[in-house]
């Protein structure tokens, strides 16, 4: 029966993360997955996440199923984070889902049942796996201009001038912060923007947050979200707690649908009955972690500490970079690197050249020049600057 079971196109990242485990250089460096890695180079278990362990293995008494939509306290601590208070409780509908992949794609599905004529936009640079996602929901994508290539800034007009031409009930998908991976942020008034643009079409915002706190700081970063939320009848959320939490491989995540009072219960409904057709109950270890954190007022700082250790760790690095590039090239054509933030960045290399890092100097970022400002230290900071001069000279 398998005889012509097509092969999955292997995902650019996942490939990437084989080629770089089978290299056996000392030295190689990893710039391509996108994990947290402090100047170790390691990815640990946070302090707080210990902490909430613990207690979780000394207090649980057991690990029966819960209800579809996942743990309460899990849900009703992320809406806190995520909206702060923007909009009633009473408007939001949310379930837990395993990882923010997954609530991508529960989103997707929800659209489809919904309105499977819609078109869902998606920036012209955006994470590898949101157009997968999409087609594989049954839903068509289609791209909006996102980053200026002479400037390596917003194409501001453009983004606009795309998103202008969605139509009523089409859905437009948004980086809530960090946007993986040109580590482009609307500022305040773009988010302002957005809101007006999104109120003219009628397109309902779907916003990704992989990355609240790595930014700005976790409340500047939910800031965009908040104002559509308030702004706007029905706004979308995915959200991953893989980054913010260090809890990757625990598969911690959220749908939710922010909806006019009247739909909450529609809406928790049909996002209870996605779940349950596609894993039934979400993973609980992880976000029964997360809301022992966001209850607990020790805790909760200990998180935030060193979240913000880890903000500011990433942002150091793209300054020294900055300044890296700028001494080895003679030119300030990679400042944008420090307007920008979050993990990543597109450096302007060429795939060949992106070929050439890899085959002559050990450095593993995406074909498409993203780049992991996490993966670097202050040792691997002045390799790649010079290796970066090397090959654009
Ligand atoms: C923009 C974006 N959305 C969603 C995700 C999904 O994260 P996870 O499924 O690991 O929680 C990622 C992870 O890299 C991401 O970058």
């Amino acid at each position: 029966m398998f005889e012509t079971l097509p092969q999955p196109k292997l995902d650019g990242i996942i490939a990437l993360m084989q080629a770089f485990a089978d290299d056996p250089r000392m030295g190689k460096i990893d710039l391509g997955v996108g994990v947290y890695r402090d100047e170790a180079g390691r990815t640990p278990v946070m302090q707080a996440v210990k902490k909430a362990e613990s207690h979780i293995v000394a207090t649980q008494e057991s690990k029966t199923y819960l209800s579809l939509a996942g743990d309460v306290a899990f849900l009703d601590a992320m809406e806190g984070l995520l909206l702060g208070g923007a909009v009633p409780n009473a408007r939001v509908a949310a379930v837990g889902t395993p990882g923010g992949t997954t609530a991508v794609r529960q989103i997707a599905e929800l659209i489809r049942r919904a309105h499977a004529d819609a078109t869902i936009w998606i920036s012209a640079q955006t994470w590898p796996n949101h157009a997968p996602l999409i087609a594989a929901a049954g839903m068509k994508s289609r791209p909006y201009r996102y980053q200026d290539a002479t400037t390596g800034m917003l194409d501001r007009d453009g983004m606009f001038a795309d998103i202008a031409q969605a139509a009523a009930g089409d859905v437009v998908l948004l980086h809530g912060c960090c946007h993986n991976p040109t580590g482009i942020d609307l500022s305040v008034q773009d988010w302002a923007d957005m809101g007006a643009a999104l109120e003219r079409t009628g397109a309902v915002p779907f916003v990704d947050m992989a990355y609240q706190g790595f930014g700005e700081g976790l409340n500047a970063d939910a800031g965009g979200l908040r104002h559509l939320a308030a702004r706007l009848p029905e706004v979308l959320v995915a959200a991953s707690c893989s980054k913010n939490f260090g809890l990757y491989r625990e598969r911690v995540g959220l749908a939710m649908a922010i909806v006019p009072e009247p739909d909450k219960a529609k809406l928790a409904g049909a996002l209870a009955g996605l779940n349950r057709q596609n894993f039934a109950f979400p993973p609980d270890h992880g976000g029964r972690v997360v809301s022992t954190i966001l209850n607990d007022v020790t805790l909760k700082h200990v998180w935030q500490t060193e979240l913000e250790e880890m903000r500011t760790r990433v942002s150091g690095n793209r300054h020294a970079l900055a300044a890296a590039l700028r001494d080895e090239t003679g030119s300030d054509r990679f400042d944008v690197i420090e307007q920008q933030q979050g993990m990543f960045s597109l450096l302007p290399v060429t795939p060949e050249q992106v070929e050439c890092l890899r085959a002559d100097h050990g450095i593993y970022m995406l074909w498409d020049g993203r780049t992991n400002m996490a993966g670097l230290n202050s040792q691997t900071v002045p390799v790649l600057a010079q290796a970066i001069a090397q090959i654009t000279a």
